[in-house]
């Protein structure tokens, strides 16, 4: 037993030498020195030995298991100082390579217009008020002077839900009722405010109509306001939005809520008015549609159409930044592609 204990002990160191991490170490510990480990197991069996021998072998074996253990002791000391080395070496930073390119998120074109939008308006003295997606019928058409089963309805296709009367606004313009009815003090203040908002119509999409678009509303409603206030504030939005040489027009139109009712052109800003492929060779951009307010609207939201008079406009930022930007589709706004998205 004695020689089988000396086998061991030099198995043992050399197995040491070739340990190089800890994991390896603790192996080592227990195959040799470990509960049921190979120095243990004779010291177990000590007791098969005659008795007389049995003194010299537990002596024997105790200074090996010293042995052993002062040699797990040296090694682990190595094995520690290596592993740390090699640890800071991989984990060294190289402070030379060139930084990580780190991706920011940035504006939807549509809300840079938006925002582009608030600042002109809003040094002209309107205020942003904010209106429901989801209107009912009566505010977005009935009070707008589109009656139930009027054919002016059909300038809208709308999205009804399971709700009836409960339908997704075709327009920001009921956004007027609940403007005046809100800020309008039962029809004795005068309000200036715009009226931003998504729009929904159950259209057909193609590059020139998408089924949700941003409509920017205005509306100013006072006791004196008259046809060449429109005029005038629109074109000085203009000079604002596309310079200070910006010149519009106006032609007359037809909406149910305003009486007159224009549209409002732009001369192109592209090509000076020569014709191009943007204002489609006319010299002229549409940008809003617009008009006096209609007395029976005055009168919905409150106010007394003798007394009061106001208007209103209603322009589309999505063509707006489409215009600026020579998009020719619609449909990129809104279906995420980075490609797109990241250039604005
Ligand atoms: N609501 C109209 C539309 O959807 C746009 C519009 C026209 C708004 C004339 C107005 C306006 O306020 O006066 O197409």
């Amino acid at each position: 037993m004695l020689q089988e204990l000396e086998t061991i002990y030099k198995e043992a160191l050399e197995a040491i030498a070739s340990v190089r991490d800890s994991e390896a170490l603790r192996a080592w510990e227990r195959t040799y020195l470990g509960e049921k480990g190979s120095v243990y197991g004779m010291l177990r069996s000590i007791g098969k030995l005659p008795k007389e021998e049995r003194a010299d072998f537990g002596k024997r074996a105790n200074e090996v298991k010293e042995a052993l253990l002062a040699a797990m002791t040296e090694r682990e000391k190595l094995v520690s100082a290596a592993e740390l080395a090699r640890d800071l070496e991989e984990g060294q930073i190289d402070v030379t390579l060139p930084g990580r390119p780190h991706p920011t998120g940035g504006l939807h074109p549509s809300t840079h217009t938006l925002r582009e939008l608030y600042r002109i308006w809003g040094d002209m003295g309107f205020q942003v008020y904010r209106s429901r997606d989801v209107e009912d019928d009566e505010t977005n058409f009935t009070l707008l002077n589109i009656p139930e089963h009027h054919p002016a309805r059909d300038m809208w296709d709308t999205f009804h839900t399971t709700t009836p009367g409960v339908i997704l606004r075709t327009h920001t313009s009921p956004g007027q009722i609940h403007a005046m009815r809100e800020l309008g003090d039962e029809g004795n203040e005068p309000i200036r405010v715009i009226l931003p908002g998504m729009c929904y119509r159950y259209e057909q999409v193609t590059a020139r109509s998408e089924m949700q678009f941003h409509q920017l509303e205005g509306l100013a409603v006072g006791r004196n306001i008259r046809m060449s206030d429109l005029r005038g504030t629109i074109t000085e939005f203009a000079r604002r939005f596309y310079g200070p040489k910006a010149k519009i027009r106006f032609r007359s139109s037809y909406f149910p809520f305003t009486e007159p009712s224009v549209e409002v052109d732009v001369e192109c800003f592209l090509c000076g008015g020569e014709g191009c492929r943007v204002c489609k060779y006319s010299g002229w951009i549409e940008i809003a549609g617009a008009g006096m307010v209609h007395p029976t609207v005055l009168q919905n939201g409150g106010y007394d159409p003798t007394q009061w008079s106001g208007f209103a406009f209603g322009m589309g930022p999505e063509r707006m930044t489409m215009n600026k930007h020579d998009i020719r589709d619609i449909r990129y706004f809104w279906n995420n592609d980075l490609r797109f998205l990241e250039q604005f």
